[in-house]
């Protein structure tokens, strides 16, 4: 909840501005939720969701609460972003970063070598990706596209965690991992550049020119559950 007034206020400054936005937010806290003043023709909409006691679960729950998100969204929007809330806008985002399946390039990876990608290597998870393939190593915390497509994507996965967890394997990188494998074998049509992920602000760059969102420095033991 720390994070979500930055989140709001910034992505009002930024995000789609001049366009129709409807915030989902999942929380176990909707009574928590700060009040945010929102421009016309956007609006917050609080969705609750279980607390758990592993962030590795909160951080995977988010595919099976996109599903059912994205099949009640069917006729009422065309585009669904789906963000990490502990991150912050810095300039323009917008309608240049449509397209049927929108994946982000994560901003510790840009330039590794394949072999360095931290992709599930194990043959036994539904996440696993051989060796020599793959296309770049994508950020698990942002994705996006047509709401019919982040559907088909947020089955697939929620689908694959759950054969994982029947099997008793958890991908190296939890829902990132089979985020990552989906793209493998479902090119994205739109890749974003660091500059629409990047780390954490206080983290200069040369390469990257404009800063358009980044994650928020944190203290992991103060904000999650478990380590
Ligand atoms: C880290 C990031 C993690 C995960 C990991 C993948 O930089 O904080 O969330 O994406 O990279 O190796």
């Amino acid at each position: 909840m720390i994070f979500l007034k930055d989140f709001l206020e910034s992505a009002e400054a930024h995000y789609f501005v001049g366009y129709r936005v409807h915030y989902y937010l999942f929380t176990d806290q909707p009574e928590a939720v700060p009040n945010v003043k929102l421009g016309e023709e956007r609006k917050l909409i609080v969705r609750k969701v279980p607390s758990s006691n592993r962030w590795q679960d909160i951080s995977m729950g988010r595919m099976a609460a996109l599903e059912k998100l994205t099949e009640e969204l069917d006729n009422e929007a065309d585009y669904i972003f789906c963000f990490d809330v502990d991150a912050k806008f810095y300039a323009r985002w917008s309608a240049e970063t449509l397209s049927h399946m929108v994946a982000v390039i994560h901003p510790w990876f840009y330039n590794y070598p394949r072999e360095k990608f931290t992709y599930e290597r194990r043959p036994e998870s539904e996440a696993f990706i051989p060796a020599d393939e793959g296309d770049f190593y994508y950020a698990g915390g942002e994705f996006g596209g047509s709401v019919q497509e982040v559907h088909k994507l947020t089955k697939t996965c929620t689908e694959k965690q759950s054969i994982d967890r029947a099997k008793s394997i958890e991908a190296l990188w939890h829902n990132e991992s089979h985020l990552n494998r989906y793209f493998l074998y479902n090119k994205p049509s739109k890749l974003l550049s660091p500059e629409y992920l990047w780390r954490d602000i206080s983290a200069g760059t040369n390469e990257v020119k404009v800063i358009r969102f980044t994650s928020v420095a944190k203290n992991m033991a103060e904000v999650r559950p478990n380590i």
